[in-house]
């Protein structure tokens, strides 16, 4: 093929992936004054930010004066067992506010406190009712809300495009390629910078709330291009994924039901989350695990119900009451806001997950309870960045949302994504904007644009092979298996021996008939990037020989003094391998560590400086 016949289109900035991370980050481009464009793999709003139904976390205290952004940032570092960057966990604290009342001004319905406020719900692990909420919507709202404003943007979006590989020039970006779904036709798209705001990979599991196009392609591109990854071994399990009917095992029931009133039982009917209520303050957040215990002594003043402590510390001990054969009948456990809250309130509150059960699974959830367990529904690790700018170490290239690492530690608490996604979204636009105006466009390699284009026909160009689906089931199964909830160092040496297995297997795909609406194609090409995400998870995770937040190994039971001291680093190797070091962590600022071991009292109520 000529690369000359190639369509090539202009931007400033390529922005890859429309959910909530790319769109922000589009927008502040376009505002910027960058020529912005905005590939999507599927429809523009159709992302993994809906999932997030139960709100954005943002210290407004609008419901209680005393939250602020300190407890905010103390909560997250904490909920985070402290291998959060620091600074990111200090900016996002410090700006989610803004981002959620700039929302407001751009057209977001939120829900209203009596007095005219935008309303705040409890969820896991924060302190105080800080989820700027609408509904059990809120991810959806956000997204139409950015979707309607960058359309007045002039932000060229490209729909139904997916993403293959950078093209760098001496090493910086100059331009991706890309092709169109609905033609199979490739592009490249020529630009000074990329910011990748691809999501996660839940899809490498065979139970996730992720949809078909989280397969990790900008941790894939990323890596390949010669980026980073960090702490990769940190996956969350949302602890209330659909377990029943079977076509949508894993599709997520918001924790807002907990938050709303909503308790976990096990088949004997007993509230089994007491008993799960860490004994070791240090491992959780102490100020919610003391709640939940004054909870459990019948404190009516107590805030904090246990099943509202962290996700990981809930999910665990929902899979422990099936193991040891407490579970529902179909293998998870109840959920039930029947016996807690009126029909009319449940209706109002959660009307997306009354109809979700009615519609699924034909289970009314103002009469009765709901089964639930475990669903894979977020990355906390990702592509490394630059805490402020979120550049990458490759130059030109930007992450932002999910598809980065180091804002979350080990453990995300809920409803930090969205308001993750807002305070990013933007920086990683105002720094690649930044970079934008201080470099020239650099060239486009046609060797390097072949190379990617034949690789991506190659799964065309074959007698016979193996089907894309067939080796992608394959590859969830190791990963729900050897890579899950609960790790060994023994289950995850074998994922690691399936996965190169899986990573021969894929040189053997076939794509039948043309690349025009292939979804057998885009399935191989999904390959390249699932198999990565699953290698470098299943790599970090044997690395990390401890158990902290998201990551629970069976063989290291317990979280290690020295863990908190060193990330995990990937990168490829100059042999094609992957290579991992444990890179010393820098010690925090001085007033971030005094805000995070502060007592809380001395934080409550203080108006927030800085
Ligand atoms: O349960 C939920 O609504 C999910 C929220 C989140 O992941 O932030």
């Amino acid at each position: 093929m000529d690369i000359k016949e190639i369509q090539t289109i202009d931007h400033d900035v390529l922005v890859v992936g429309a959910g909530g991370a790319g769109i922000r980050a589009a927008i502040e481009c376009a505002q910027l004054g960058m020529n912005t464009g905005m590939i999507s793999k599927s429809l523009l709003g159709k992302a993994h930010t809906v999932m997030a139904e139960g709100g954005a976390a943002a210290a407004m205290g609008n419901v209680d004066k005393r939250d602020n952004w300190k407890i905010h940032f103390r909560d997250t570092m904490r909920g985070g067992k402290f291998l959060n960057q620091w600074r990111m966990a200090q900016l996002h604290a410090q700006q989610a506010p803004d981002r959620v009342r700039e929302l407001e001004e751009w057209g977001a319905v939120f829900d209203r406190t009596p007095d005219g406020l935008i309303n705040q719900r409890n969820f896991g692990g924060h302190r105080y009712p800080r989820l700027a909420h609408v509904g059990d919507r809120t991810g959806l709202e956000i997204i139409r809300t950015l979707q309607d404003f960058c359309i007045h943007k002039g932000i060229a979006t490209h729909m139904e495009c997916t993403g293959l590989d950078l093209l760098l020039d001496d090493g910086r970006v100059a331009g991706m390629a890309a092709y169109w779904r609905e033609t199979g036709r490739f592009v490249i798209f020529r630009t000074k910078a990329v910011i990748f705001a691809t999501g996660g990979g839940g899809k490498a599991w065979q139970v996730t709330s992720n949809s078909w196009e989280y397969t990790g392609d900008g941790l894939g591109m990323a890596y390949r291009a010669g980026a980073e990854l960090m702490d990769m071994e940190f996956t969350q399990f949302h602890p209330t994924g659909m377990i029943w009917p079977p076509s949508v095992k894993g599709a997520l029931v918001t924790e807002g039901v907990r938050g709303e009133g909503g308790i976990l039982l096990n088949n004997k009917g007993e509230r089994f989350m007491f008993k799960y209520i860490p004994e070791k303050f240090a491992a959780e957040t102490a100020d919610t695990v003391e709640e939940a215990a004054r909870w459990g002594r019948g404190d009516q003043n107590a805030r904090r119900p246990p099943e509202l402590l962290t996700r990981d510390v809930v999910a665990r001990a929902i899979k422990k009451e099936v193991e040891e054969g407490r579970g529902s009948p179909h293998g998870g456990v109840f959920l039930d806001i029947a016996s807690q809250r009126p029909a009319d309130f449940i209706k109002r509150k959660l009307p997306s997950m009354y109809h979700q059960f009615i519609e699924l699974a034909e289970v009314d959830i103002t009469k009765e309870p709901m089964e639930v367990g475990p669903t894979l529904h977020y990355f906390m690790g990702g592509i490394r960045v630059d805490c402020d700018t979120q550049a990458t170490s490759v130059p030109g290239l930007f992450a932002c949302g999910e598809c980065s690492g180091g804002m979350h530690g080990a453990n995300r608490l809920g409803g930090n994504s969205l308001s993750d996604l807002l305070v990013f979204g933007r920086l990683a636009g105002i720094g690649a904007s930044d970079y934008v105006k201080k470099v020239a466009q650099g060239k486009i390699d046609e060797s390097q644009a072949k190379a990617i284009v034949r690789r991506a026909t190659a799964f065309l160009n074959k007698e016979e092979g193996l089907n894309p689906f067939v080796v992608q089931e394959d590859l969830q199964k190791v990963m729900q298996q050897f890579v899950g909830l609960i790790r060994s160092g023994e289950e995850l040496k074998k994922a690691l021996a399936e996965i190169q297995r899986v990573k021969k297997d894929i040189e053997d795909v076939k794509a039948h008939a043309s690349p025009q609406f292939n979804p057998g194609w885009n399935a191989a090409i999904d390959l390249n990037n699932l198999i990565v995400t699953a290698e470098a998870v299943a790599t970090a995770a044997l690395a990390r020989e401890e158990s902290r937040g998201g990551h629970t190994r069976i063989d290291f039971p317990g979280e290690r003094e020295e863990g908190v001291t060193y990330n995990v680093i990937l990168k490829k190797g100059p042999d094609g391998g992957m290579q991992l070091r444990k890179e010393p962590r820098k010690a925090p600022a001085k007033e971030l560590a005094d805000i995070a071991y502060a007592k809380i009292e001395d934080l409550e109520g203080k108006k927030a400086d800085g």
